[in-house]
């Protein structure tokens, strides 16, 4: 069955589902985006995505093309019209569609569409099993605060791990991880001290990390925000990766090092479990 999308104000079946050549986004990567997972038909943590589209707007020059209340209203049609238990919304915003030129078109009507996922992350055997990662070279831009459509480094590492037989990437620069190719990064050193990268433009500020970052606190677990190696990683008790699709999946190994015996670990596990616990309550 196909999917239904939005396109700029209309609900259409994805084959119908069309933008220009001359789309910005097309061009130039020129556009933003968010991942909403959905649980239940609910989406969760809606005011952390919505505060995240706020700011790559603001920070890329661009406006908000629907209200607030318009853009989830979309979202919760594309549910509705999908019949969408588990999964995600996509939404991508662009600068719109003008004549090939770098610098910003004025008037140019921004592009907006929606689709959505099926997705089983709350059952996934990545969840249970834990995942192979490799480390390699953070190539990226410098502004991986905003959430662009630009991810083809991203891309290229992925298809990197699924080559070397791994589940993600973990991109690394000046010796020290930045984030996984969608997800953020964290290690659990002697059992009970949660390593991660703080904010700042060299990562993505996850929804999930925050999230997770808010349990731990309430869960008593202590919580270190600063860099860490790659060697530091491999001897840590536990490593996982957050990202709103996947909400904690386990790291069991690291560049063929195996952590934590090669079993997810139990911080892991609590944090995820708390998380679906909020998430379900919510
Ligand atoms: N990616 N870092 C990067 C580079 C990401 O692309 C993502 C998410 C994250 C985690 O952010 P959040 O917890 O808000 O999902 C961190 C999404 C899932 C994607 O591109 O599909």
């Amino acid at each position: 069955m196909s999917r239904i999308a939005y396109v700029n104000g209309d609900y259409v079946r994805e084959e119908e589902a069309k933008i220009s050549i001359f789309d910005r986004a097309f061009l130039f990567a020129d556009a933003i985006y968010e991942v909403t997972a959905v649980l239940d038909g609910k989406l969760l943590d809606y005011e952390s995505h919505l505060e995240r589209l706020h700011r790559s707007l603001r920070e890329l020059g661009m406006t908000q093309p629907l209200s607030d209340a318009e853009l989830k209203e979309m979202q919760e049609q594309l549910i509705a019209r999908n019949s969408l238990n588990e999964g995600s919304v996509y939404i991508q915003i662009t600068r719109g569609v003008a004549a090939r030129n770098f610098a910003y078109p004025e008037n140019a009507g921004q592009t907006i569409v929606g689709f959505t996922l099926v997705e089983d992350f709350s059952g996934s055997p990545e969840a249970k099993k834990g995942i192979a990662i490799i480390t390699i070279p953070d190539i990226r831009w410098q502004r991986r605060d905003i959430k662009t459509t630009g991810l083809l480094a991203q891309a290229m590492g992925k298809q990197a791990a699924a080559e070397a037989g791994a589940g993600d990437a973990w991109m690394v620069e000046q010796g020290y991880v930045t984030e996984g190719t969608a997800s953020n990064a964290f290690i659990v050193l002697e059992g009970n001290r949660l390593v991660t990268r703080p904010l700042s433009n060299s990562i993505l500020s996850g929804t999930t990390r925050r999230a997770i970052l808010k349990l731990a606190e309430s869960g008593e677990i202590s919580i270190e925000q600063r860099r860490f190696t790659v060697d530091e990683a491999k001897s840590a008790s536990e490593a996982f990766l957050t990202s709103a699709t996947h909400i904690a999946i386990p790291v069991v190994e690291i560049d063929g090092v195996m952590i934590g015996g090669g079993q997810p670990g139990p911080v892991t596990r609590k944090l995820r479990d708390m998380y679906f616990a909020m998430a379900r309550k919510a």
